[in-house]
């Protein structure tokens, strides 16, 4: 069986309430912090920057994940390395060499993640994996740019495709994850859970985080 892991998403999070609230998760158990960069062209929102990553550095010992929303992410690879940065994932669907951009990433010893939309195919990965540019792979179960969203069941099957294929490679899923939809997201084999609002919604981290890792181990099935 793969290991769990919860990531919880800043996404939410004010820039001066960030310090607490990323002690607060490393508190509550969390595995990583996830963090959403926007840059307002690939997605319509713009949100996050270095300086967010450098401030969760500074106050959580926390691997940190940054999810690259942006259309050209190979020119910020360097100042995401440079403020900590321990896992850097880009979309499929940005408009970049991908295959510069993930060896980038690897030649800098950071973790490279590929991150696919619910309307791309998954064919689009499976090359890169194949040709083993990728550590880990991020599957959109809401369309990329908001929190908040009601994840997609329709995109479960791209991760029961990439589970039978890659039994080792992380899966990790983003968007709409609760104490239902993290239950059939570890059904179809993700293993790593990026979880925004809902864990917002809760009063207390360290319970919600619990609950989310057992709902997600009794059903994590390595073989859907
Ligand atoms: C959406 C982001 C997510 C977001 C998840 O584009 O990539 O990481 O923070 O938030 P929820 O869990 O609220 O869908
Ligand atoms: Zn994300």
């Amino acid at each position: 069986m793969k290991k769990i892991q919860i990531l919880p998403s800043i996404l939410g999070t004010d820039y001066d309430a960030l310090p607490l609230v990323c002690e607060d998760f490393e508190k509550a158990g969390a595995d990583q912090i996830h963090i959403d960069v926007m840059d307002g062209i690939f997605v319509k929102n713009v949100s996050f920057s270095p300086a967010t990553v450098q401030s969760c550095k500074l106050s959580s010992s926390l691997p940190l994940n940054v999810h690259l929303m942006v259309n050209d992410p190979l020119d910020l690879i360097s100042d995401y390395v440079a403020v900590g940065a321990d896992t850097i994932h880009v979309h499929i669907e940005s408009d970049c060499d991908i295959y510069t951009t993930l060896r980038k990433i690897k030649d800098n010893k950071k973790i490279a993640g590929i991150t696919i939309n619910p309307e791309s195919s998954i064919e689009t990965i499976l090359p890169l994996i194949d040709k083993k540019l990728v550590d880990e792979v991020l599957i959109m179960t809401v369309n990329p740019g908001l929190g908040g969203q009601e994840y997609m069941p329709e995109v479960e099957s791209k991760i029961s495709i990439i589970r039978k294929r890659f039994p080792h490679l992380d899966i990790t899923v983003d968007g709409g994850i609760n104490d239902i939809s993290i239950g059939t997201a570890a059904a179809k084999g993700a293993n790593r859970f990026v979880v925004g609002s809902y864990l917002f919604s809760l009063k207390n981290f360290q319970s919600g985080i619990s609950n989310l890792r057992s709902i997600a181990e009794l059903n994590y099935n390595h073989s859907p």
